[in-house]
This record gives C-alpha cells, structure tokens and sequence, in this order.
C-alpha cells in the first residue's frame, strides 16, 4: 500500500547504495515522474522536462558523468530533471490556449486577468536581449522600488533561480512519490552538466536541474542516522 505524505517524507533518505537484485517498475516510476509534473511552478509555466533513464549503456555512461558516485553507478534508473527556461513563450501560450478553451467556466474579469498576465506581464518578465533587458529592468524596479512595493526579480540569475525553484520542488514530489511505493533516490548535483547534456543530446539552452539516482535502498546504502540541525535553531514564529 501507499504510504501516507508523512510517512513517506520520513522513509525517503539519501540512499547512495542501490539493491543490485531488485529492479523497478518502469511505470510505477513514470507514475513518480507524473506527480513530480504536478509540483507547483512559477506562473504555471512548467519551464522543465523530466529524463527517465532505463538504458544500462546510457545508464553508465550518466554514472561516468556522476564521477561513479556509488548513488548513480548502483541506480537501476536515473531520472534527470532538466529546465527549459527558452520555453517560456511555448508556455505562456499554452496557458493562453487553456483559459481559452476554459472561457465558458470563468467570469470575463477572471479571464481579462489571464490574458492580460501571460501576454503582458509574463512576456514583462521573461524577456530578455543579451542580459541586457533584464538588467535593465532590474534597475527600473530597483527605482520604482523606492516609492512603492515591487515585484524585483527580474535579472537574469533571478531568472535561472525561478526556473530551477520550480524543477527542484517537481524533484522533491518525484522522490516523495518515490518513497510512498518503498522505492528509494539519491538527487546529486555532483556531475558533469556538459557531458551529460550530450549524452541526452539536450537543446542547448537546457540545464539540468537536479540528477536523481532510483533503486531500492541496501541497508549500508543509508549512510547513517539522518542528521537535521535543532528545529528550534531553525524555526521561528513571528
Ligand atoms: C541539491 C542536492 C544535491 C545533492 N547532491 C548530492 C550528490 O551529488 N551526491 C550525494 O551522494 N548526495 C547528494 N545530495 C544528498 C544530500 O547529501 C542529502 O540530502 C543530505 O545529506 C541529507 O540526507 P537525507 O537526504 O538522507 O535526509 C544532494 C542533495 C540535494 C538536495
């Protein structure tokens, strides 16, 4: 049976050791990679796109590129999860295409609104030319900023950073799903990202987000007792 949400974030660990023996379902993991797309995402634009790796030969020739660290050279899978942030438009357009189809269920106002955000405000925040746009409107909110509250992410690194926000929490529902079926994960940003992009012959403007080893945990793969800073060190009520 499925574990619940809580029991399955305390099951998950980092697992670096990877039951030879025991292989996965292919479609109980896609089913993982379905719930990590139901993450929520910046604007809904679902700037990501998820690499479900089954092949032994793509599978360690990733490992290499994961400089063989056990969690990906015992991983029965691998998934990758990778950002698109040049899809924005192709999104924003798909969202259009959606409220559009939807028009009959919203109210004109709610419907003005969606149109007016993934025309106007989304293309206001995505476009760029050369980082020299979005360095520009950094500034121009940075000014504005002074006189009222101001939406401030707009360089190019805040860009990267909202992109990968998304896929990371699209990861974290991927290993939570994982862990509700007893399957276990290892996320690595130890690799190469340039070699791996070829091996996967990514477009050129994807990064990957987050490497993702998947098996079923041996014991001596759980490196210890899972160690957290005193919650009350790091939560504070206001
Ligand atoms: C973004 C990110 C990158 C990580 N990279 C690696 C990695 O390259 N190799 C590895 O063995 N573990 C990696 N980890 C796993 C962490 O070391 C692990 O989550 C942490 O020690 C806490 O242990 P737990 O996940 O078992 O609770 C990574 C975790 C995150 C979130």
């Amino acid at each position: 049976m499925e574990k619940t949400v809580s029991d399955a974030i305390k099951y998950r660990r980092s697992v670096r050791k990877f039951d030879s023996k025991k292989d996965l379902d292919d479609d109980l993991v896609k089913k993982c990679i379905i719930n990590a797309s139901l993450a929520p995402t910046s604007s809904n634009l679902q700037l990501w796109e998820f690499y479900h790796i089954t092949d032994k030969n793509l599978l360690s020739k990733i490992s290499k590129c994961c400089f063989n660290q056990p969690a990906a050279k015992t991983a029965k899978q691998i998934i990758v999860t990778v950002v698109r942030r040049d899809l924005w438009r192709k999104r924003a357009k798909a969202n259009l295409i959606f409220f559009k189809s939807k028009k009959n269920s919203l109210s004109n106002k709610q419907f003005k609104l969606t149109q007016k955000y993934y025309k106007e405000i989304v293309p206001f925040v995505y476009k760029d030319f050369l980082r020299i746009l979005s360095l520009l409107k950094y500034l121009f909110a940075y000014i504005i900023g002074f006189f009222r509250v101001m939406y401030r992410q707009l360089n190019h690194s805040d860009l990267r950073i909202i992109a990968h926000k998304s896929a990371a929490l699209a990861s974290q529902n991927f290993m939570i799903s994982m862990a509700g079926f007893n399957y276990d994960t290892c996320p690595m940003e130890g690799f190469d990202s340039i070699k791996v992009k070829r091996i996967l012959k990514l477009n050129s403007k994807s990064e990957i987000n987050m490497i993702i080893g998947c098996g079923i945990r041996l014991e001596e793969g759980v490196y210890g007792e899972r160690f957290r800073i005193p919650f009350e060190k790091i939560y504070y009520k206001r």
